[in-house]
C-alpha cells in the first residue's frame, strides 16, 4: 500500500514539474441552423441527416428498398460523435481540403466518395453509394461546410483520436471482458447487442439504437478501421463512456487497449473484400491481423501485439521507396497527441 502511495505521489510530482502543455487552438463549429433555406442550406441540412440519421434513410429501415445501402443498424454518428463535430471523436470537422489522399488500405488515391463509401462498405456493412448520386453530393455539402473555418489542407489538431503510446506488452482479451462487464455492458449489453429503440420510437427518432451494437450482425464488419484495435483503442479511451472526452478519459489506457482485443475478438460480419486489402504489404498496419503478414510475427500479434517489434521490423527491411509502416492506421500519421489529454 505504501510503495503504491508512493508511486503515485512519484507520478503527480513529476507531472508538476512539467512544462504546462500549450492551450490547444480553438475548436471552431460552423453552426447549421444559421444557414438559410436555400438550395444550398438544404443540401447542408439534408447532408447531416444522413449522418444522423443512416438506417433510416439510406440504411436497413429505408422505406424505399433502393434506398438501404447500408447494411446494419449504426448511424455514421456513432462514430462520427454528435453528427462529426466533437474533437477527437473521428470529426468531419476539417477534413474537406485533405482529398484526395492517399490510401494504405487500397495503395491508391481516394476521393471524398470513395472515402464515404468505405464506411459504407465496412463500418456500415453495406454497399456503395453511387458517386453522383444526391446523397453523396449532400454529405460532401455538409462536410464542406463543416470545413469553412479551417485552413487548406491542414489537419486540424482533433482529427480522428488522440494517439496513445502502443502498451509494451499484449492486449489481454480476457481483462477487457471483465471491463466491459464492468464499463461497458450497462449500455452496449452484456451480449454487445446494444440497446435497440421500440418501432414506435425508432420510426420518432428516426435512428434504430439508443445505445448502438459492438458486435453481432448489426454492428461493423471486419474491414471497418473500428476492427482494428490500435485506433479503436485510442477512440474508445477518449470518447467511451459516452460522456467523457479526450480531456477527461476514465479508462486507462491499458484498460482500453485490453477492452477494444475483447470486443473485436467477438462475432461479426465479414467484409467479402478483406483479403485485396492492402496489396503492399509493406504499408499495412502492424495490428491488421489479416494474412500475409510480413516478417517472423504470429498472427495473434498483429491482432493483439505488442506492436512495436513489428513496426520496428517493417522500418528495418522496408525496400527503397517505402518508409516502412509508421501508421497504426490511415490517420495516425496525421495524428498528434493533445497536451491537454489524460496521462
Ligand atoms: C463503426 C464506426 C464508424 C461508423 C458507423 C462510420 N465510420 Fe467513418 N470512420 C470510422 C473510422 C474508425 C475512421 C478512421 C479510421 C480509418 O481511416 O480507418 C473513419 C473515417 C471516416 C472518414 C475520413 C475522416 C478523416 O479524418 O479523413 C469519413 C469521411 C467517414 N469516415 C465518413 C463516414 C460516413 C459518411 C459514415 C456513415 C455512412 C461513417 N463514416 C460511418 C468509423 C466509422
Ligand atoms: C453511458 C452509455 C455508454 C457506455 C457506458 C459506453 N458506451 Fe460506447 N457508445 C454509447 C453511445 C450512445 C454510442 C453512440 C454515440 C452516439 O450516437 O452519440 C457509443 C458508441 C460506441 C462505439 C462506436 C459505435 C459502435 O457501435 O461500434 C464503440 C466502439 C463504443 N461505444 C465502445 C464502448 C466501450 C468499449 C465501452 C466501455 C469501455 C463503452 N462504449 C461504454 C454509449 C456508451
Amino acid at each position: 500500500m505504501l510503495a503504491a502511495g508512493l508511486a503515485t505521489l512519484g507520478g503527480v510530482a513529476a507531472r508538476a514539474q512539467a512544462p504546462a502543455p500549450a492551450p490547444l487552438p480553438p475548436w471552431r463549429v460552423p453552426d447549421v441552423a444559421a444557414l438559410p433555406d436555400d438550395d444550398a442550406g438544404r443540401a447542408v441540412r439534408y447532408g447531416r441527416d444522413l449522418i444522423l440519421h443512416t438506417s433510416a434513410l439510406i440504411g436497413p429501415d429505408a422505406r424505399d428498398p433502393a434506398m438501404r445501402y447500408g447494411g446494419n443498424g449504426l448511424e455514421c454518428q456513432n462514430c462520427h460523435l454528435d453528427g462529426g463535430t466533437v474533437r477527437f471523436g473521428l470529426p468531419l470537422v476539417g477534413i474537406w481540403s485533405l482529398y484526395p489522399a492517399f490510401s494504405a488500405r487500397t495503395n491508391t488515391t481516394a476521393t471524398m466518395a470513395d472515402r464515404i463509401n468505405n464506411c459504407m462498405q465496412r463500418s456500415m456493412n453495406g454497399r456503395p453509394l453511387p458517386s453522383d448520386s444526391r446523397e453523396v453530393a449532400a454529405i460532401e455539402a455538409y462536410f464542406r461546410f463543416l470545413s469553412s473555418d479551417q485552413l487548406d489542407k491542414v489537419a486540424p489538431i482533433g482529427r480522428g483520436a488522440p494517439k496513445l503510446p502502443l502498451p509494451e506488452r499484449a492486449a489481454d482479451p480476457a481483462n477487457g471482458a471483465k471491463v466491459y462487464r464492468e464499463v461497458c455492458a450497462a449500455c452496449h449489453g452484456a451480449e454487445g447487442a446494444g440497446v435497440r429503440y421500440s418501432a414506435l420510437d425508432a420510426a420518432k427518432n428516426q435512428q434504430r439504437y439508443l445505445f448502438p451494437p459492438l458486435w453481432g450482425p448489426d454492428s461493423y464488419n471486419d474491414g471497418a478501421g473500428m476492427s482494428h484495435n490500435i485506433g479503436a483503442a485510442w477512440f474508445v479511451h477518449a470518447n467511451m463512456p459516452r460522456g467523457v472526452d479526450f480531456t477527461r478519459p476514465l479508462l486507462s489506457e491499458a484498460n482500453a487497449y485490453d477492452v477494444v482485443a475483447f470486443v473485436n475478438g467477438q462475432p461479426r460480419p465479414h467484409y467479402a473484400g478483406l483479403a485485396h486489402d492492402y496489396p503492399d504489404p509493406w504499408i499495412k498496419p502492424a495490428d491488421v491481423a489479416t494474412p500475409p503478414y510480413l516478417g517472423p510475427f504470429p498472427a495473434q500479434q498483429h491482432e493483439l501485439g505488442p506492436w512495436q517489434p513489428i513496426e520496428a521490423w517493417l522500418r528495418l527491411n522496408a525496400p527503397d521507396g517505402h518508409a516502412g509502416n509508421s501508421g497504426a492506421n490511415d490517420l495516425e500519421s496525421k495524428l498528434e497527441r493533445p497536451s491537454a489529454a489524460g496521462q
